[in-house]
């Protein structure tokens, strides 16, 4: 489907999002591994997470949806059933990643494929470190899906030190250590998105740049009642919207703040933007708030390394920002843009060229310079729901808008975009 944008001329209200993402994964995983019944409100509205509620549906579990309050009848410890058939992840990484490493606890064999792009992705990530801890599994000779999962009795606890900064490698590993009674310990050099130690309530230790993460069956989730906040990485779009297009003002309602997500917020801050948190509070073992945005001038600054992990899946709409910042934008050490789901680098560079901006592709990263030209741009979104929507914006603030192809794939995470962006225009 084309989605048409025109120029927006302001950007006026309240925004209510659906729940996160990344800790709707985890509630779904959480509760239908615990034994009975959990409530988890303000689900996310994904076609990801529907995902995840597929796979465990498969495997025994029960989900009643009453709007985005989920019912979830859960199986408990060594209790989920054989699946009839393949697990299918759909487009979403974090299904993949997370259930491999609790399905390598089961006492019975799984097959996980996913759609064109999911089966692009690299898993050796995740197959590799599993396997160290005694694990049986697969995946096909390039490293990519389907991964075969197998019963085994060696499973046992690590000391491991990950090699990748990916809280979906994080989670995997740290998945199967709580099927195990004796104390695994995993280093983090680089800090990653908690919410699966939060939700799981594992005992974390700083280090110099990292965390020390402890995990042992004692961290076996249990039935609970949930309500997810507000998508931070949805907000984003909003966010950048409101600060870009003149006379604006918004507050978003109840978004996660948890520190290893709100990288993107002290970016704009630094370069400029009038963002402003409100009402912060703690719901749920996370930090949640009020975000109120203005237009603002802003300034490109430079993008340190160690915040990328931080800001990985706003990168794409950051970029918009730093677009219409004095400066150029230019952002490295972002190699992982090129395993989403679609070589995001190459995605956002070839967007821009359509509108004539020189842009210069890193292996880790790009550079923008100029203006975009006049001319009704024609975007498309590679099948990639954060870069439809980073085009979404960038039409809706070109003189004359522009388009994006493929739009539907805005559902793998939120579904309302268009709409929630329609209803702040003035
Ligand atoms: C996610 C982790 C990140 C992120 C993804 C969601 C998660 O991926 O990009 O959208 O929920 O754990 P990596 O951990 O692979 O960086």
């Amino acid at each position: 489907m084309i989605q048409k944008f025109e120029k927006i001329k302001s950007l006026r209200g309240e925004l209510f999002l659906a729940g996160d993402k990344s800790i709707s994964h985890r509630a779904v995983m959480f509760a239908s591994m615990a034994e009975g019944k959990s409530v988890i409100r303000n689900c996310s509205e994904s076609e990801d997470v529907s995902s995840t509620m597929n796979c465990f549906a498969k495997m025994g579990c029960e989900f009643k949806r009453d709007g985005n309050t989920i019912e979830v009848i859960g199986k408990g410890i060594g209790k989920l059933t054989l699946a009839q058939s393949q697990l299918d992840a759909g487009n979403s990484g974090t299904t993949t990643r997370l259930i491999s490493g609790i399905l390598a606890a089961q006492n019975f064999e799984t097959e996980i494929i996913g759609d064109a792009s999911l089966s692009k992705r690299p898993m050796k990530r995740i197959v590799e470190p599993l396997k160290l801890m005694g694990a049986k599994l697969s995946a096909n000779e390039n490293g990519t899906l389907p991964l075969k999962i197998f019963p085994s009795d060696e499973i046992h606890s690590i000391y491991y030190t990950f090699q990748v900064a990916s809280a979906q490698v994080k989670s995997a590993m740290i998945l199967l250590a709580i099927h195990l009674d004796e104390e695994s310990e995993f280093i983090e050099p680089v800090p990653t998105r908690n919410h699966t130690e939060l939700m799981l309530g594992l005992k974390t230790v700083p280090t110099e740049n990292g965390m020390k993460i402890f995990a042992s069956k004692k961290n076996y989730p249990k039935p609970t009642d949930i309500t997810v906040p507000a998508d931070i990485s949805s907000a984003a779009f909003f966010i950048v919207a409101a600060l870009l297009v003149k006379d604006s003002e918004i507050t978003i309602r109840n978004v996660s703040l948890n520190p290893t997500r709100t990288g993107l917020v002290s970016v704009l801050q630094q370069m400029g933007g009038d963002i402003q948190i409100l009402n912060q509070r703690k719901e749920g073992g996370e930090e949640t708030g009020d975000i109120r945005v203005a237009s603002s001038q802003l300034k490109n600054v430079v993008i340190s390394k160690e915040i990328i992990p931080n800001i990985i899946d706003e990168i794409p709409i950051l970029s918009v920002a730093g677009l219409f910042a004095e400066g150029n934008f230019r952002i490295e050490n972002a190699k992982e843009l090129r395993v989403k789901e679609s070589d995001r680098i190459k995605s956002l560079c070839d967007n821009y060229k359509k509108v004539g901006l020189e842009v210069i592709e890193f292996e880790d990263g790009f550079e923008l310079r100029g203006k975009p030209s006049s001319i009704p741009a024609q975007f498309e979104s590679y099948d990639d729901h954060r870069i439809a929507m980073t085009f979404g914006v960038l039409s809706s603030l070109l003189e004359n808008g522009g388009t994006v192809s493929g739009f539907e794939c805005v559902g793998i995470s939120n579904p309302k975009f268009y709409e929630q962006l329609t209803n702040l225009v003035l």
